[in-house]
């Protein structure tokens, strides 16, 4: 059954024709949003005297009978959507008066209201999911203070850095992650209800009371936008890709730090998988996992934008596409960071493996620096020191294998004071600026850390 059905003379049969043009598969997670957005509608049309306070106790009543059948698993398969799906049962629940409920309505501004009120609620949860993993960062931080490893440019070893300054790096774009879905947040809360199906409706209604009961901090201005606007989506959609492209980096740092060539990480069994063959193997699947997790969201936010792309103004039955990326994106999105702070608990660095392979060639710019603090002119020093290097290498000699007399070949100024540079503790020491590796300026970012993670 349609709630149109009788705008046409001839029943169409076709199944097949029916199942293509319904959306009831995939907008079947509206149905507490669509009760939710139905009972307040009921009580502005109650106020604009279109519903009697009896009519609007019986649908209030009704409506929440509706919900419980579809909590308790009815099978809505029949219908076309679930905005159609909850007036037929109320119609079904309360007979004649549930016909009202749709007075002025369109279901073009009832599916724009459910979604949004479907990411009100859904993106606090995300947040406090983003700051639970905050808090995983940190305490790992904070685990493992004082671990120095090389820190990676082009993926060759380029300076000294702390453990814990590089598993810091993972908590700043969790929080970009927060700050942009609070953004989005704001354009989200807006309701559309009340624009009919583009035009504005003759019922009397008031928005602001609608937005009021609905908790809504504004109602749309322009009823043609309110029911064509898919950007709310999009841009979650697109928060939760940065998100999830930022995951994915770190999760790559993972699987090869995890590899036997660095050892950096101890894969604990928890986090850890086998394969079917080969017995020996440990393989890093979660953090694999993770890392394609960029692919799910960038599909979802691409196969929306595309939809959307070339549609003329208001509504367009293309927009009904607009269920599975919204559903999936943040159902992906939500169990890949579940994941990911599970995994965060669970990984341990190796420090020795860590400590071997960093090379003393970690400190070449600080030997160019403490020659500028002689007084040679930087461009100069760095020239020396990358010639000092080319002749370990060619000696095949580490950098603090080298005798004094070596050194002092490529530059007089060069004293015994020189060994101390090859100190990582010093190295990392030498770093002043706010935000680098030195380690009080690490325990500066964990103390604002701290206080964000909480907001
Ligand atoms: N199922 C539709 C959707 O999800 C609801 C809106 C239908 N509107 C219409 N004029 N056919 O987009």
């Amino acid at each position: 059954m349609k709630v149109w059905e009788r705008r046409f003379k001839g029943r169409r049969e076709d199944p097949r024709l029916e199942a293509f043009n319904a959306s009831i598969r995939e907008d079947a997670f509206l149905a507490s949003a669509e009760i939710a957005s139905s009972k307040a509608y009921a009580k502005a049309l109650r106020r604009a005297k279109v519903l009697t306070a009896e009519e609007l106790s019986k649908i209030t009543s009704g409506l929440a009978k509706v919900i419980k059948r579809i909590e308790a698993g009815a099978d809505l398969g029949s219908f076309e959507d679930i905005h159609s799906a909850v007036e037929l049962m109320l119609i079904e629940e309360i007979g004649e008066t549930g016909k009202k409920l749709h007075t002025g309505r369109s279901r073009n501004e009832q599916v724009v209201t459910d979604e949004r009120l479907f990411l009100k609620r859904e993106i606090p949860r995300l947040l406090e999911s983003l700051r639970a993993c905050q808090r995983a960062v940190i305490r790992l931080a904070e685990e493992y203070p004082d671990i120095i490893m090389p820190g990676y440019t082009h993926l060759q070893q380029a300076q000294y850095v702390l453990f814990s300054h590089y598993i810091m790096s993972i908590f700043w774009p969790l929080e970009r992650a927060k700050s942009r879905l609070r953004d989005s947040f704001q354009r989200i809360d807006v309701l559309p209800l009340g624009t009919g199906a583009l035009a504005g409706t003759t019922a009397p209604l008031d928005r602001k009371f609608l937005a009021e009961i609905l908790g809504f901090a504004a109602i749309s201005e322009n009823s043609m936008d309110a029911v064509a606007d898919r950007s709310f989506i999009l841009e979650t959609l697109s928060a939760l890709s940065l998100l999830l492209l930022d995951l994915s980096r770190f999760a790559e740092d993972f699987v090869i730090f995890a590899s036997r060539e660095f050892g950096f990480l101890v894969l604990d069994e928890a986090i850890a998988t086998s394969s079917s063959l080969m017995p020996q193997k440990k393989n890093p699947d979660f953090f694999e996992l993770i890392r394609a997790g960029a692919g799910h969201l960038f599909g979802h936010f691409s196969r929306l934008f595309i939809t959307v792309k070339g549609l003329p103004s208001t509504y367009n039955k293309d927009l009904q596409e607009d269920k599975v990326p919204l559903r999936e994106g943040l159902e992906d999105t939500a169990r890949i960071l579940e994941v990911f702070r599970i995994t965060l608990n669970k990984i341990r660095p190796n420090r020795k493996e860590i400590e071997r392979k960093a090379e003393p060639f970690l400190v070449a710019t600080d030997l160019a620096d403490y020659l500028a603090g002689k007084g040679v002119p930087f461009r100069e020093a760095h020239g020396v020191v990358g010639e000092i290097v080319g002749y370990a290498e060619k000696k095949r000699k580490a950098l603090n294998a080298l005798t004094l007399r070596e050194f002092r070949a490529f530059h007089p100024l060069i004293g015994d004071d020189v060994r101390a540079i090859f100190d990582p503790a010093r190295s990392i020491r030498l770093k002043k600026t706010s935000g680098s590796t030195h380690p009080d300026r690490v325990k500066d970012q964990i103390r604002k850390a701290k206080t964000l993670c909480l907001k």
